[in-house]
């Protein structure tokens, strides 16, 4: 396979992917990039029209299982596009989608704008917490999602349009939108004004709340599991009672802390997660009744032939 210049500078081979997972799992793609602007974005994208090769967006990898068999495309992971830009005006800021949100919480308290204070302990970047609407709450009957502060978000397209989407052409669902499959490079959100010290409180209290509840002492990917609609208990919750915290396989294990965490113990294969997640899936059915629905994106060869372009 030939490279240009700029290819060649752009473009890497058998990247191991382990390194792009807060999960810490993951064979080698065959070529992955990291582009840091548009330019670069579209180069790597020409290169795998050119080369006719599947190619997949990710963040910062912080939602994704990638499989232990070597990717055969491209991977473009969008945690270094611009990752600093930001332009504030008034309550309105205008955030390159390749930030990383507890960096944007940040720098929203610096500024005096409060609104994203849930955001600030999601380890993802602004473009992945959109699609899939990420979201935190101390209080169960409140949803604080991603979804709620957008004004509108630019879309690029391969042919290098950008194309703005407002508001009202954005759906947000829980833990879903139709972003999916769009190349998001900047999102347009409305905040409120709010002193920098309560912000920094709400931030601090929510990391509290979250390191009492979640097992954010192994590498995970947050949630495998939706919390599904019409089920008598959390997905966390099903699993628990299904005696399943502490199960492992491999070197991969349901967390002793939250049903719904599977943890990395060190060296886990991706093999290990998918029994787990069959297993979870199984015990929860058979004790409930109910279906579990991956809130994990599950990144191989094998396993996707759809979510590129
Ligand atoms: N619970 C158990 N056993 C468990 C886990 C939970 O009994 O093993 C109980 C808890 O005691 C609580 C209830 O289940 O009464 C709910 O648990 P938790 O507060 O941890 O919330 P969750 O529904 O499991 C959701 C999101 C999290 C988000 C929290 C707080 C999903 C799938 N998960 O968790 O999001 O941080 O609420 O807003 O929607 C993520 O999406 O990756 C994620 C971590």
């Amino acid at each position: 396979m030939r490279f240009d210049f700029a290819q060649e500078r752009l473009i890497r081979r058998d990247e191991p992917l382990s390194r792009h997972s807060t999960f810490k799992i993951g064979g080698p793609a065959r070529f992955f990039s990291q582009p840091s602007d548009c330019e670069e974005l579209l180069t790597a994208l020409d290169f795998s029209s050119k080369h006719d090769l599947p190619w997949v967006l990710i963040g910062n990898g912080s939602n994704v299982l990638f499989g232990d068999e070597p990717y055969q495309g491209l991977v473009i992971s969008l945690s270094c596009f611009e990752a600093e830009r930001i332009e504030a005006e008034e309550c309105d800021v205008r955030v390159s989608c390749g930030m990383s949100l507890p960096r944007l919480a940040q720098i929203l308290a610096e500024k005096e704008l409060g609104g994203l204070e849930f955001a600030g302990s999601i380890p993802g970047t602004v473009g992945g917490a959109l699609v899939m609407n990420a979201g935190y709450s101390r209080d169960p009957g409140r949803r604080n999602e991603m979804g709620g502060r957008v004004q509108s978000v630019k879309v690029l397209s391969q042919d290098g349009v950008i194309r703005e989407l407002k508001r009202d052409e954005i759906e947000f669902g829980y833990r879903s939108s139709n972003l999916e499959g769009k190349i998001l490079i900047e999102a347009h959100l409305r905040l409120d004004r709010r002193m920098k010290s309560l912000i920094l409180e709400e931030m601090k209290l929510n990391d509290l709340a979250r390191s009492k509840t979640q097992d954010l002492c192994h590498p995970s990917a947050g949630s495998v599991f939706k919390n599904p609609g019409h089920a008598p208990y959390t997905a966390g919750k099903m699993i628990d009672l299904a005696g399943l915290k502490g199960f492992g396989v491999g070197n991969a294990r349901i967390s002793v802390k939250h049903g719904n965490f599977i943890v990395n113990m060190g060296g886990a294969r991706a093999t290990d997660v998918l029994d787990l997640i069959a297993i979870a899936r199984s015990k929860v059915k058979e004790m409930f009744g109910v279906v579990l629905e991956l809130e994990i994106r599950h990144i191989s060869s094998e396993a996707m032939t759809a979510a590129h372009g």
